[in-house]
C-alpha cells in the first residue's frame, strides 16, 4: 500500500474546489474505512450500503420509518413529515414560540445574542469541515458498517469522498440510489434484459441491475474511474451470481461518435460486444448526468445514435437531482442544468424521425426505498420510450 503521510490522513478530502456528494455527507462523523490511494493520489473509501431486498425488509423499514416519523413528530424534527403534518406542527411550534417571546403586556420581546468573532470562526469551520473518522487497513474491526451488513444485504462500494468536478463519477450520487430503488421495485420487468448504463460512475446502479438483468454494460470515461468501477463489480460478484447476471465495464465517451475498439485501451469493446449490445439491448439508464449543458447535449446525441442502431425498441430511464442555485444574473433561484435537460428532452420528443418515435414521461417517485438515503423532492425519474417505427 502507498505510504500516506499523517497530514494527508488528517485532511484527506475536503478542499474548496472540490464537490462532495450528499450521500457521503450524510453522517459527518461516521467511521470511514480508507482502503488505498488511487492512481491519482485520491483516498479511496469502502462503504457498505444496506439493501432492503424483500418485502419483509421493505415492510419493516416502512414500519421503522413510520415509527421514526411518529417519534420525530413528538420530538419536533419535521424532516420526514408529510406537508400537512409539517405545516400543523410548524404552526403549533410557532404559536408556542411566539407565546414564549411575549412580555406581560403581550409585546414581542426580541432577544439578540451578540455574535463574537470566535462564534463566526467556529461556524465557518463547521461549514467547511466535515470530519469523518478515517480508519486505515488493519482497523476494519472498528468499521461499524461491516458489522451491520451480511454479504447479500449490502452492496460494497469503493469511492472517493470529494473530488474536482471532472472526477465526480468517483462518488455515489443520490440519483443513482433512486434509480437503484426503481430497479429493485420493478425487478421483474428487468429480469434477463440486456442493459446499457451511461455515466455509471462507481457502478452501483449497474451492480443492482446486474442482480436481475442478464447483462449490463456499465460505461463511463477515464481509466482510473473505470478501474474503480470494475473493482466494485468484483466486490459484489456474489450478488449478481444469484441471478446469473454479469456487468461488463466499458469505455463510452458521449463526446465521441464511436465505441472505443482500440485494442490498447483497457476498457475497449470487441466487435462481438458491440453486436451483442445492438442486437439485445432493450434498456438504457443513466443517473445524475445532467450538470453541464455541453455534456447534456452530448449525452442526448449518444442516446439518439445508440437507439438508432438497436435492433429493438428500447426504454431509457434517467434519474436526476434538480439542483437549485441562486444566481446574480437572474436574481432568483434557478435550475439551469435542469432547464437545459428539459429542453433537450423536449427536442428529442419533437424530432421528426421516420425510424424512431421518442415519448417521455416522468415516473412518480413514490415507490419503496431499497437503499437508505434521503429521498428529497428534487429527485426525478424519467422514462423515455424509443419505439422503432420500421
Ligand atoms: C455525477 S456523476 C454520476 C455517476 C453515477 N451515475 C452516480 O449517479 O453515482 C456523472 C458521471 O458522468 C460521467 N461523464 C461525464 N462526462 C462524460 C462523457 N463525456 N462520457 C461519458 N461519461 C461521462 C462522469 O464520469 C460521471 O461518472
Amino acid at each position: 500500500m502507498v505510504d500516506i503521510t499523517e497530514k494527508e490522513m488528517d485532511n484527506p478530502t475536503f478542499k474548496s474546489d472540490t464537490v462532495l456528494s450528499d450521500v457521503h455527507l450524510h453522517c459527518p462523523n461516521k467511521r470511514r474505512l480508507m482502503v488505498r490511494l488511487n492512481a491519482v493520489g485520491q483516498p479511496v473509501f469502502l462503504s457498505y450500503f444496506t439493501l432492503l431486498w424483500n418485502t419483509e425488509d421493505l415492510a419493516s423499514e416502512k414500519h421503522k420509518r413510520e415509527a421514526t416519523t411518529e417519534r420525530e413528530y413528538q420530538y419536533r424534527s419535521g424532516d420526514e413529515l408529510c406537508d400537512e403534518d409539517r405545516n400543523n406542527l410548524k404552526e403549533r411550534e410557532l404559536n408556542s414560540e411566539v407565546e414564549a417571546l411575549l412580555d406581560d403586556d403581550g409585546d414581542l420581546e426580541v432577544v439578540r445574542r451578540p455574535r463574537s468573532a470566535s462564534d463566526l470562526e467556529a461556524e465557518d469551520l463547521l461549514r467547511d469541515r466535515v470530519c469523518p473518522v478515517i480508519l486505515m487497513k488493519g482497523e476494519e474491526d472498528a468499521f461499524e458498517d461491516k458489522q451491520k451488513c451480511t454479504c447479500s444485504d449490502a452492496v460494497k462500494i469503493e469511492h472517493t469522498m470529494a473530488t474536482p468536478l471532472e472526477d465526480v463519477g468517483k462518488q455515489v450520487w443520490r440519483a443513482a440510489f433512486l434509480l437503484a430503488d426503481y430497479i429493485v421495485f420493478k425487478r421483474d420487468a428487468f429480469r434477463c434484459c440486456s442493459v446499457l448504463e451511461l455515466g455509471g460512475g462507481t457502478g452501483i446502479t449497474s451492480i443492482i441491475m446486474g442482480t436481475v438483468a442478464k447483462r449490463v454494460y456499465c460505461t463511463d470515461v477515464g481509466e482510473d474511474l473505470l478501474a474503480m468501477c470494475e473493482q466494485n463489480v468484483a466486490l459484489n460478484k456474489h450478488l449478481m451470481e444469484l441471478g446469473r447476471g454479469e456487468v461488463k465495464v466499458k469505455e463510452l465517451d458521449w463526446l465521441k461518435d464511436e465505441f472505443c475498439t482500440d485494442p490498447e485501451a483497457p476498457y475497449n469493446w470487441s466487435e462481438e460486444e458491440i453486436a451483442d449490445l445492438h442486437d439485445h439491448c432493450t434498456v438504457i439508464m443513466a443517473a445524475d448526468v445532467f450538470y453541464d449543458d455541453d455534456l447534456t447535449d452530448a449525452l442526448f446525441r449518444t442516446l439518439y445514435r445508440i437507439t438508432h442502431n438497436l435492433r429493438n425498441s428500447c426504454t431509457v430511464y434517467l434519474a436526476l437531482e434538480k439542483r437549485l442555485n441562486f444566481t446574480l444574473r437572474h436574481m432568483d433561484v434557478t435550475c439551469e442544468a435542469y432547464s437545459h435537460f428539459r429542453s433537450a428532452l423536449n427536442d428529442l420528443e419533437n424530432l421528426q424521425d421516420s425510424k424512431i418515435k421518442y415519448t417521455a414521461e416522468p415516473i412518480k417517485v413514490d415507490f419503496c426505498q431499497a437503499l437508505i438515503y434521503e429521498r428529497i423532492e428534487q429527485l426525478e425519474l424519467w422514462k423515455i420510450t424509443a419505439e422503432q417505427l420500421t
